[in-house]
Order: structure tokens, then sequence, then C-alpha cells
């Protein structure tokens, strides 16, 4: 009777028992559903960086918006390619695997700024831009990806540009943490529709495309309404697109581009 009475009582050692054992089957669980997940996230990722591509590119609406035709139309019309940032040089590298976030953090693929209007810190050395073909095969649209410094954190979006890299045709933000209805209208398909035609560079190739707060006016073409009740968004991003288009940005890339092509030498 006593011997039984024994067994079931609790005793410290037993807690500390039962309560390492939860903890360690807790802990397979989540590692094994991180492991198990991590591909379906790496893929989602990918699918939403691709759709955010066709969309700068206006090539969303065709494709469609499940996801087998967003990856088919991206293939069929998208090549991204590595450049070095500082040359403007197309590079070897793997843009599915290149983190511009990673580089970002990293002191040996990035560069601490002394001049950071963009609030970005460090600048990784390299870049992917991607090449939008058209059926015949010409490049039609080239996104870049630009980040910088909202109110809140940093926004990361994609600037898309027809081939003479000067004429906007879209700017697509992916990803910010601005308040909603006031920086986050950056999403308003109102705001984005804004943007096309808008050029980028002023006769001397100074890059002065801004947001002009109270509206641009009339026949404007280097300036777009700034979001309202939001001046610190929109300082944010015309100081973003104004770094990334200058010569410490694409400004090397593009030069070298159009050079290229103007004699048919870059494809
Ligand atoms: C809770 C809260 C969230 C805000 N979020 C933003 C924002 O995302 N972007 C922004 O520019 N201003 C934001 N503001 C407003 C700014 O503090 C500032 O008043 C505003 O940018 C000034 O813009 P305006 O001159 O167009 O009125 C926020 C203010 C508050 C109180």
């Amino acid at each position: 009777m006593s011997d039984s009475s024994d067994k079931n009582k609790e005793t410290f050692g037993k807690t500390v028992g039962f309560v390492f054992i939860v903890c360690v089957v807790c802990a397979i669980l989540v590692s094994f559903s991180a492991v198990q997940l991590k591909p379906l996230q790496v893929a989602n990722k990918l699918l939403d960086q691709q759709t955010k591509i066709l969309e700068a590119s206006n090539l969303l609406e065709a494709s469609g918006k499940d996801p087998k035709s967003i990856v088919a139309t991206f293939n069929k019309y998208v090549e991204a390619k590595m450049i070095d940032l500082a040359s403007g040089e197309f590079i070897e590298g793997d843009p599915v695997l290149f983190d511009e976030r990673r580089n970002a953090r990293d002191s040996e693929k990035s560069e601490k700024l002394e001049n950071d209007p963009a609030g970005i810190s460090r600048q990784s050395n390299d870049a992917v831009v991607y090449l939008v073909r058209n059926d015949a095969g010409a490049v039609e649209t080239v996104v870049l990806p630009i980040v910088g410094s909202g109110l809140w954190d940093l926004m990361y979006g994609y600037v898309g540009l027809e081939a003479d890299l000067n004429t906007i045709r879209s700017v697509v933000y992916s990803d910010h943490r601005e308040t909603p209805g006031l920086g986050a209208e950056v999403m308003n398909p109102k705001w984005k529709a804004l943007w096309p035609g808008k050029k980028i560079y002023n006769d001397s190739g100074e890059p002065v495309i801004k947001l002009v707060k109270g509206g641009a006016k009339a026949g404007d073409v280097h300036g777009v309404d700034a979001l309202s009740g939001a001046t610190l968004t929109s300082n944010g991003v015309t100081r973003t697109l104004q770094f990334w288009f200058s010569k410490q940005g694409y400004g090397p890339f593009i030069e070298k581009y159009l050079a290229a092509n103007s004699n048919g030498g870059m494809k």
C-alpha cells in the first residue's frame, strides 16, 4: 500500500524530467517545421519578388496572378543579371542567390556610406538588374531595385524604366513599415498611376525626379505629387530615387548600358 503511493508521489526530479521531455519534444517539433517550411518560404519570397518585377514592367495584368503563370511569364521575358555598382559592369553571379540585405550587413560585400542621403548606412557593392524583353527579344523595360529610409524603417521597391533608362514606367514598393493611410499610400494604385512618363534626369544628366508637396505642377516631367499627410515618407522617396540614380547608385550602369546599346554592343 505505502509502496504504490510512493510511486505516484510527485518529486522534484520527476517534475524536472517531465519539463525537460516537453522542452525536447517542442524543440524537435519547432526545428522540424522550420526545416520543412524553409523551401516554401523561399519559394513564396521569390514569387513575391517576381510578381513585383512583372508589375514594375507592366506585365502582371497580361500574366494573371496565379503563381504558375507568374513564374512562366517571368521566365519567358525577364533576365536577371548581376552588376558591380561602382563600375556599372555586368559581373558573374547567381541573381537568385543574391541577397542585398545580407550583403549590406557584410563589411566585405558592402561599403559604409559617407554621403548617405537615402539613409541606408551601408550599400552592397553588387546589385541585380532585370532586363525585360518583348516578344521580339528587345529590352523594353529595365527594372532596378531601390532601398531607402522612410519615416519608420527602410523601404524596398523597384523602378521600371523604359529603354532610354530615363523615362519611368513604374515605381513599385514591395516592403515597408510606413503607416497605413499615410506613408503606406506608396502602395495606392492612384499614386502609382502618377509615375509613368516622368523623367529622372534633367538635360545636364542630374537625377532631379522628386515628390512635390502640395502637388506637382501640370507638365512637370520631373515632379510627382507627394503623399498627403506624409511629408517625411515623401522626402524619403525623393532622396531614395535621387540617390539610386546618381553616380553612387545606378549612374555608372546606366551610362555603360546606354553607350553599349547605342552601338548594339550590349544585349
Ligand atoms: C502615428 C503616426 C504615424 C505617422 N506615420 C507617418 C508616415 O508613415 N509617414 C509620414 O510621412 N508621416 C507620418 N506621420 C506624420 C508625421 O509625423 C508628420 O506629421 C508628417 O509627415 C507631416 O506631413 P505633412 O506636412 O504632409 O502633413 C505619422 C504621425 C503619427 C502621429
